[in-house]
Order: C-alpha cells, then structure tokens, then sequence
C-alpha cells in the first residue's frame, strides 16, 4: 500500500506502515494506490458452511498452513468487524503489484488422522473460505465431493489468482481452485499459488459491482411488494378517513338538533362509544415507566433507522467491511438524547416520580435485549469455536459506549424533555374515580388488538424482509436501499393508519386503557 509520511524516522515509518496501515487507510482515501512490485497483502478471513454465512470459523481453524512470509501477524479490528466475526489473519503469500508468479509451493503439511477429519467435515458440509485482497472479497470452496464415490473427498491445494488492474488501483480479483488430491490419511500435501495480472478496463469506483446481483434483487418483485403495501396504505387511509368522517358527521348532527334540545336533554342523549370515556382516556397507564421507556426507545429506533438507511444511499457502505454496523452504532449513540427527550417528557407529564430510574432503563432497554441476545449467541459460538465469539475488549468498549455516551446524552435529552414539555395539557379532566369497562366481544381485548393489529405493518415489509435476511444468511450483498427508504417510510404510514384504527375499536368499545 502507499507509504504514507507520517514525518516519522525511517524505521519508525517502516512499524507503522507495517502495523497500522489499516487505521491509518481507514482515515485516508487514497490509499487503494500501488507502485509497481508493492506488497499486496491477501487476508484469509473465514471459512463456514456455504449455506449458512452467521456460522463462521477462523482460516486456520482448518488445518491449513501459512505461507512463507512473516509479517503482519493478525489484523487490528475495528470494533464492527469483532461484532461480525472477520477475523482477518496475513496468509504469508507473496504477493507483488503487476508482478506475475508462476505455479509456487507455499507450504506443506502431513495429514494427521485427526486433520483428515477435519477436511472431510468441512468437505462434506460443503465449507467455503473468504479472503481479501484490497478489500475486495475472494470465496473459494475448500473441497470437492464426488457424487458417485461417497467415499472420496477431494482438496482443492492450488490457488490461481487473477487480478485485474487499472492503472495503480486493483479494480477485479477472480480466484480458481485447482490441484484436486484425494484425501488420505498420511499423506503429505503441498499447497501452491499462482498470480496473473491482467489489465482491465473496470473503474475502481465501480469494482463491487460485480458483486451486486441484479438478477437476485429482482427490481419487479420490489415494485410489486411496494404496490401491494401502496394499496394496504389506501385501504387503511380510507378507513381511518371513513371513521373520522362517521363521527364528525354525527357530531354535526347533534349539534345541529342541541339547538333545539335543552341541556338535559343534551347530557343524556345518545352519547355512546368513545364519548362515554372522555374523562378516562387521559387517566395515566398502570406502569408509567415501561410506557414511557417504550415510546422513548420507539422514537430512537425509527429516527436511527432512518438516518442509516440515508447514509446509506448516501454512501455505497456495503463497500467496506463492516461499515454499516459502525454507523448505526455511532447513529445510536449520538440519537440517544432523542430517546431522553420523548421518554423523560412524557414520564413527567404522567406524574412519575422516578425520573431517574426512567432515564436509566430507556438508556439502557435496547442495548441489554440486543447484548443479552448476543451474550446468549456468543456462548453457543464459543462452545463451537466460531470466530464470531465476540472478544473480551469487545464487549467491554460496547459497555462504554453505553455508559459514557449513551447515558450522558439520554439524561441530556431528559433533563431537556421534562422542563420542554414535561407539563400535560389534557384538553379533559380526569375523573376521580376510574369507570368500569364493561364486558365485550373477545376480539376488543387489548391484547387481541395489539396482536393482530401487528398483521398488517408486517405484511406491508415482509417482502424485503426476504431480501434482508437473505443477504444476511447467505452470499448476496444488500444494496437497493432506495427500496428499503421507500418500504420503510410506508411502514411508518401503515402503522400510524392501524394505531388510529386499533385505538378507534377500543374507545368504541368505552376502554380506555388506549
Ligand atoms: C474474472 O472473471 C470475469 C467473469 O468470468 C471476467 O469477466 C473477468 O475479466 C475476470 N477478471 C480477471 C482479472 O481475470
């Protein structure tokens, strides 16, 4: 990579080119750029099964063997990459900028009976590595099965390399396996590469495309899903239209016969429904806290959302290892006053007395369910030796950034949310004494309402949920985030229609517990 001066010695230059090259690209564009015979690092990542990319194990958890060349030893990750499981380690080819290598052995090893095993396990669940050259990834399977012979697995032990280059920049890296051997136990088995460079037309802007996979993101299917959650939109529109309009033209009618009727009358009359719970509905709920906590954290999550997925049209994020993870965390943490100011204002308007207990659990709700359900995760990886058992160091730089950015801006937010807006302005009194909901039809329960009340904001995403998860399971890079902004935002208009509809059945049916 680019020597950078850094106004250092010689010698002190050569450690920290060699050392924190990586951090100090990280800062840097332009150093994609290579001279002529300049090192060019190939990073083994990890190996799994090819169908299922979450389960990743170390390289040389296989017992594969290193080249040669001593050197950088293992990567320094960023802390994005150590949640994700890359676990880069230098592979020790000798690899030069537009200098091409003929077929040459880089190691050997002797097959123990127990490494035998390990290749025949990898092989037979059809285990495939990653690499990288210039951040570019690089899959190669580790193995082939013969399907006639169930017997027989086979080792792919040769690595040819085609690199493409324009100018001083690697734009396309192709890999083919070859040097098929029969595995035996015993056996000595030389592993060897070769490098061709070849010059190629790509612009460096435009090498990941080819990992995008157009024919996967079938642009009909998200127009089609769109248009369905376009009409889901409509539907609900109109019904929350229609209901809003039913009330108000019977209110207009009763004003118009109040003009005629006494007062008595008037109090009497046919109030039914939701007017019956006037003096309830603004009756604070049981638990305050959990309430208050979940709206906070709701707000944060949506205006998070939405900030990375704009960063992500922005920005081609999916360029870079690990990027997106780094924004969202970085999102989060600097949106927490976000979920002070809604939380800690709507706990005071409640009344709550315990401010302070409040702003610790909305601070600290969202990253104890996703740690917890990490913690739960990394105890199954470090059983099965996966490289995505999170470090040490990990978990403990994620513990700060919860307690030294996190809660300082949420109790910023807080404190700003109880003296902004902390006073309730109910246009109703309260009644004094809470009114009894009267018994109703099974599916005006609460519970019931909120359960399928969440049928149709699902139904209105699930079709790029698809697409999500897949990228996420296996080999398909996630990139049409226009689709995503677009989903998301009728996501919140579905929702929003089927709160209004979901509270609108519930006060009809005078419970106020809304
Ligand atoms: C890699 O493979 C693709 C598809 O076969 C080909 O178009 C491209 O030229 C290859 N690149 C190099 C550097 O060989």
């Amino acid at each position: 990579m680019a020597q950078i001066p850094l106004g250092a010695s010689d010698e002190h230059e050569h450690i920290v080119s060699d050392i924190n090259i990586d951090y100090v690209c990280f800062l840097l564009i332009h150093c994609f750029q290579y001279e002529d015979n300049e090192e060019v690092v190939l990073w083994m990542n990890t190996v799994g099964p090819y169908h299922n990319r979450q389960e990743t194990y170390g390289y040389f958890s296989l017992p594969f063997c290193r080249g040669p060349k001593k050197g950088i030893s293992h990567y320094h990750e960023t802390l994005s990459e150590a949640i994700q499981g890359v676990e880069l380690e230098f592979s020790g080819l000798d690899i030069q900028f537009k200098a091409n290598m003929e077929k040459t052995p880089f190691c050997k090893i002797t097959l123990t009976k127990k490494d035998y095993h390990t290749f025949e396990f990898a092989i037979r669940n059809y285990y495939s590595y990653q690499m990288y050259i210039d951040d570019l990834p690089i899959m190669g399977s580790v193995g082939y099965l013969d399907e006639n012979d169930s017997k027989a697995v086979y080792l792919f032990t040769h690595k040819k390399f085609d690199i493409g280059y324009n100018g001083d920049q690697i734009v396309d890296v192709n890999m083919t396996s070859e040097g098929k051997i029969r595995l035996e136990i015993g056996q000595e088995i030389e592993f060897s590469y070769e490098v061709n460079w070849k010059p190629s037309s790509v612009h460096f802007e435009d090498r990941f495309d080819k990992y995008l996979d157009p024919n996967f993101f079938q642009h009909r299917i998200h127009w089609f899903s769109i248009f369905n959650s376009f009409m889901m939109v409509i539907f609900l529109v109109g019904l929350v239209t229609m209901i809003l309009m039913r009330t108000l033209r019977k209110d207009y009618a009763r004003y118009n016969r109040d003009e005629e009727l006494d007062d008595l009358d008037r109090d009497l009359g046919d109030e039914y429904g939701w007017k019956q719970v006037h003096g309830d509905v603004f009756r604070p709920p049981a638990m305050p806290m959990l309430f208050s906590l979940m709206i906070g954290c709701g707000y944060h999550i949506a205006f998070v959302t939405l900030l990375v997925i704009i960063f992500s049209i922005m920005g081609d994020l999916y360029t870079s290892r690990g990027s997106i993870l780094s924004v969202a965390i970085f999102v989060y943490a600097a949106a927490s006053p976000v979920n002070g100011y809604f939380g800690g204002s709507l706990y005071a308007q409640f009344g709550g007395k315990h401010w302070i207990k409040q702003m610790f659990w909305s601070a600290f709700a969202i990253p104890l369910i996703v740690c917890g359900t990490a913690f739960f995760i990394n105890f199954i990886a470090i059983y099965y030796h996966a490289s995505r058992a999170i470090p040490f160091a990990t978990m403990l730089a994620v513990a700060s950034i919860c307690i030294f950015i996190i809660l300082p801006l949420t109790l910023v937010g807080t404190v700003l949310g109880r003296n902004i807006s902390g006073q309730s302005n109910n246009p109703c009194r309260i009644n004094a004494v809470p009114r009894p909901i009267p018994e109703k039809k099974w599916f005006m329960e609460p519970l019931v309402i909120v359960i399928l009340g969440g049928i149709l904001p699902f139904g209105s995403i699930f079709i790029e949920m698809y697409f999500i998860f897949t990228s996420f399971w296996a080999y398909k890079i996630y990139y049409v985030y226009g689709f995503m902004l677009l989903v998301f935002l009728i996501l919140a208009a579905v929702t929003s229609c089927v709160t209004i509809v979901c509270t609108y059945f519930l006060l009809n049916s005078e419970d106020y517990r809304w």
